[in-house]
């Protein structure tokens, strides 16, 4: 069964204080209102995570926005999965376009960095997506489908069920330019299409695909009724407790 998902990624945003803050009022409405299986996810900065992981409880889950690719070592100012691990994360976001454009990381190196996430337990929310000129050059889906296969299509098929994919067109990545349901819905269908290829149908069928980028209470409803999308990876919204807990309870609408 696919798991339906609404992840915040906090992104640099909040100060400890703020954090616990924001995080405790999320929690609270989130706990009171949400009915149903869906799971909230909130990503943030990572000095936050060990002390949100004891408010968050089963209510509201908690991920990284990033992990180093090596296991431990000389890497000054790296987080690395184990340590994510450690503090009660369960997910991590993997290749977020803001990591692949101005932190320069490669599908290779997204590659390795989901793998050593799986290796410490860790549900990757592995990010691909096409900028504005891709889409107008009408080539999208062959970067989606590079990024797809070299970025997770190296993982056997264990290791590969339980990763989480988020589509976020860059383009509609905090510019308020929200991609229509049908033209979200016509690229989750092409993923789903491509797990197929490569995993077969089950796996496939039971993967999360979720849609990002610019996603808000008053959109969400329609993005996730789409057949193919199963949650949304939530930026500037997931930033205000009412409008997050909103998209939460939009499963249920
Ligand atoms: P916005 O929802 O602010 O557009 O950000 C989306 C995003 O990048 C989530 O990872």
């Amino acid at each position: 069964m696919r798991k339906k998902i609404v992840a915040g990624n906090w992104k640099m945003n909040t100060d400890y204080a703020e954090g616990i803050s924001l995080f405790s009022e999320i929690v609270n409405i989130v706990r009171d209102e949400k009915k149903g299986d869906q799971i909230a996810v909130i990503c943030a900065p990572f000095i936050h995570l060990n002390s949100l992981s004891k408010l968050g409880g089963d209510t509201v889950k908690i991920g990284a926005q990033n992990c180093h690719q090596n296991e431990s070592g000389a890497f000054t100012g790296e987080i690395s999965a184990k340590m994510i691990k450690s503090v009660g994360c369960e997910y991590v976001i993997i290749g977020h376009s803001e990591r692949r454009q101005y932190f320069a990381e490669s599908d290779a190196l997204l590659a390795e960095k989901t793998k050593i996430a799986l290796a410490h337990g860790l549900i990757p929310l592995f990010c691909i997506g096409e900028t504005l000129d891709e889409r107008n050059n009408g080539n999208f889906f062959e970067i989606l489908k590079g990024q797809l296969e070299n970025g997770v299509f190296g993982l056997d098929e264990a290791d590969f069920a339980k990763v989480v994919i988020a589509y976020e067109p860059v383009w509609a990545i905090g510019t308020g330019l929200t991609a229509t349901a049908e033209q979200a819905q016509e690229v989750h269908a092409f993923i789903r299409s491509e797990l197929v290829y490569r995993y077969g149908e089950e796996v496939a069928e039971d993967t999360s695909i979720l849609y990002g980028g610019s996603c808000n209470p008053k959109n969400a409803a329609e993005l996730f009724a789409q057949k193919d999308i199963d949650g949304g990876l939530i930026g500037g919204a997931s930033l205000k407790s009412r409008d997050f807990a909103d998209i939460v309870k939009t499963f249920n609408a």
